[in-house]
């Protein structure tokens, strides 16, 4: 039998051009605001606030520093204002922290390994920079359709139709409402909320500064918008816009740029980076197996595979981000959502991160940036993803800056993260394909989650046994996260505050840019598939 509302949408939708379509996939914009609405228009009915004047008295007080000053640091947890149903689940149970990269950010705590360290500076140190690299928030699924969304769609279309009951009964009314790509209102949330948590953190940095900070980001809309919603939450709505410079770096297929590395790494594309969704396609087909049977009784005239079930998963974490509710979750067990994360955990590191021979390399143009400026060097050398038009200019890539802040992408923070040499993500790999190893070490939701921030902490620590001297150390946080750095040459005594002296890191830094050999890894003949076995983000010939 065909589902009559979902039949009854396309003719409307087509005599209606602002109703949403249902088209799987759809790029179809809302229609606020209104045709020929623009702010200016009664523009003198509504003077600005500089005209109208009485604005009362606005002393800003002293720049705050959380970061030293509270006796423990701030943990974030909630997802307000988004709910996923729990009714299914057992109440500690929460569905959002398995959607891997498609999780909200959270406070990950000892997670990397440290258990004991906070993201308050140790005491009797003193902060003196930060490092900040940014993803995106929540967004909407990137261009291409739900094969879910897409199967019903056809079966519509076709006139064969389907009709569905028990739990799955909601399909026969549901439609598609998704946008693509740009951020969801959640999603600038977040970003404003994490600017107004740096300000109240790292503020007094501010006082340091003796130009206009750089603020980097690339092109893309979601990350233009992301940049700019940090800066609201971090300078105020009314003052971000004249308080620093927006750098807008562009992300387009032949660009270099350090923030959206693939794009000057011809390896990072083709059969080298679809080694991750292989490997993924292989769990899932083993985790859904018996789900897609379960399911199956409630729907008749479609045929569910594996795909289409993983695809209804990502519909719940899309649109619980999206439209703050998502019927898709409670379909789904702990478990069912335990193989989705690993599922996307297995994309990850053989897609960008340890596992695949681009991962360091597509990292490492950053190392390089991150080298110049914790040295003060001015960068001479343009041989990886840097764009040496920016980079060896001074004024587009500053090298005194105590707080810099760069926008960029989930996978690049994996890449990051393995040109860094943050290995203890790699303790449990390389990664099985068929089933989840215990203590998992690589989770993506602790790595490059939505709003996903790994910040480096420079501060000046007294030296031990000594009263008088102090020194320069560096310790790097992910979602809150201390990272032990002891996978770094020099870095490697352990420390429970996860610090390294600031000479031995760069030190490390400096051998980790001479190891990696970008010039192969990402243009050389690769074979694949390559051994499955690499754990540092590098083929060694
Ligand atoms: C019509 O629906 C059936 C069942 O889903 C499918 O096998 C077929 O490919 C569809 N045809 C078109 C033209 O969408
Ligand atoms: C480097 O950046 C400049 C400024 O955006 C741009 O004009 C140029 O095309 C870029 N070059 C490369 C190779 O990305
Ligand atoms: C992945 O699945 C394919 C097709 O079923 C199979 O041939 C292959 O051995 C699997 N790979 C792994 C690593 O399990
Ligand atoms: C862009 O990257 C390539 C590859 O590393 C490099 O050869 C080229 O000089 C870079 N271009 C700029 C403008 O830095
Ligand atoms: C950039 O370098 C030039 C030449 O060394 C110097 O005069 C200038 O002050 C520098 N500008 C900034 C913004 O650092
Ligand atoms: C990075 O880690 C790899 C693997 O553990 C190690 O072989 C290498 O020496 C490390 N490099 C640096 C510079 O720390
Ligand atoms: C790349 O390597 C494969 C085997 O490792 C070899 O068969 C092929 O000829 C090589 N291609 C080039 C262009 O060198
Ligand atoms: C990975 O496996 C290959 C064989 O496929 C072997 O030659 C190599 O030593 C292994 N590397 C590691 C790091 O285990």
């Amino acid at each position: 039998m065909v589902s009559a509302l979902l039949l009854a949408a396309l003719p409307l939708a087509a005599a209606f051009p602002h109703s949403a379509s249902i088209f799987a996939g759809s790029t179809t914009s809302a229609a606020f605001p209104p045709p020929g609405a623009t702010g200016t228009s009664y523009e003198e009915y509504f003077p600005a606030a500089a005209e109208v004047g009485f604005a009362g008295p606005t002393p800003t007080g002293a720049e705050p520093e959380a970061i030293q000053t509270a006796p423990a640091a701030p943990v974030k947890l909630d997802t307000y204002p988004l709910v996923a149903d729990g009714a299914a689940y057992n109440p500690s149970f929460n569905p959002m922290r398995y959607w891997g990269n498609l999780s909200p950010w959270f406070s990950v705590g000892g997670a990397f390994g440290l258990p004991e360290a906070s993201p308050q500076v140790p005491s009797g140190c003193e902060l003196t920079q930060v490092h900040i690299v940014q993803r995106h928030g929540a967004r909407y699924p990137t261009s291409g359709t739900n094969k879910f969304a897409a199967l019903l769609q056809d079966a519509v279309v076709n006139g064969t139709g389907f009709t569905a009951h028990g739990p799955l009964e909601f399909l026969n009314t549901w439609t598609y409402k998704l946008g693509a790509e740009i951020l969801t209102p959640f999603g600038r949330k977040q970003l404003y909320d994490l600017g107004v948590a740096a300000r109240v953190q790292y503020g007094h940095l501010l006082d340091e500064f003796t130009r206009l900070p750089v603020f980097r980001t690339t092109s893309e809309w979601r990350m233009v918008q992301s940049a700019r919603n940090w800066a609201a939450g971090f300078f105020g709505l009314e003052e971000y816009p004249t308080s620093y410079h927006e750098e807008i770096i562009i992300e387009e297929e032949g660009y270099n740029n350090t923030l959206v590395p693939w794009n000057d790494c011809d390896n990072a594309n083709g059969d080298l980076y679809t080694m991750g969704s292989w490997y993924a396609n292989n769990w899932t087909e083993i985790y859904l197996k018996d789900t897609v049977k379960r399911l199956q009784q409630y729907v008749d005239g479609v045929e569910l595979t594996t795909t289409y079930v993983s695809e209804m998963q990502d519909l719940c974490a899309y649109e619980t981000v999206s439209i703050g509710y998502s019927k898709f979750c409670e379909l789904f067990t702990e478990e069912e959502w335990k193989g989705y994360q690993y599922a996307n955990d297995l994309d990850f590191w053989y897609a960008d991160g340890p596992g695949n021979p681009t991962g360091a390399a597509q990292g490492i143009g950053y190392v390089q940036e991150l080298v110049a400026r914790l040295t003060q060097t001015p960068m001479t050398v343009f041989d990886t993803t840097t764009n040496g038009t920016l980079d060896g200019n001074n004024i587009t890539f500053p090298l005194d800056q105590p707080i810099y802040m760069d926008a960029t992408h989930d996978t690049n923070i994996a890449s990051i993260a393995v040109a860094m040499n943050f290995t203890s993500m790699v303790a449990s790999g390389p990664l099985p394909v068929d089933y989840i190893p215990e203590d998992l070490s690589y989770n993506t939701q602790h790595i490059a989650p939505f709003a996903a921030h790994l910040v480096g902490q420079v501060m000046t620590c007294p030296v031990k046994h000594s009263t008088s001297d102090s020194e320069k150390y560096i310790r790097w946080l992910l979602n809150d996260g201390v990272v032990p750095l002891t996978g770094i040459k020099y870095c490697e005594e352990p420390n429970k505050d996860g610090l390294c002296l600031l000479d031995n890191f760069i030190k490390g830094m400096q051998e980790r840019v001479a190891e990696v050999d970008f010039q192969y890894d990402c243009f050389g003949n690769v074979s694949v598939p390559y051994p499955d076995n690499l754990t540092n983000g590098r083929y060694i010939r």
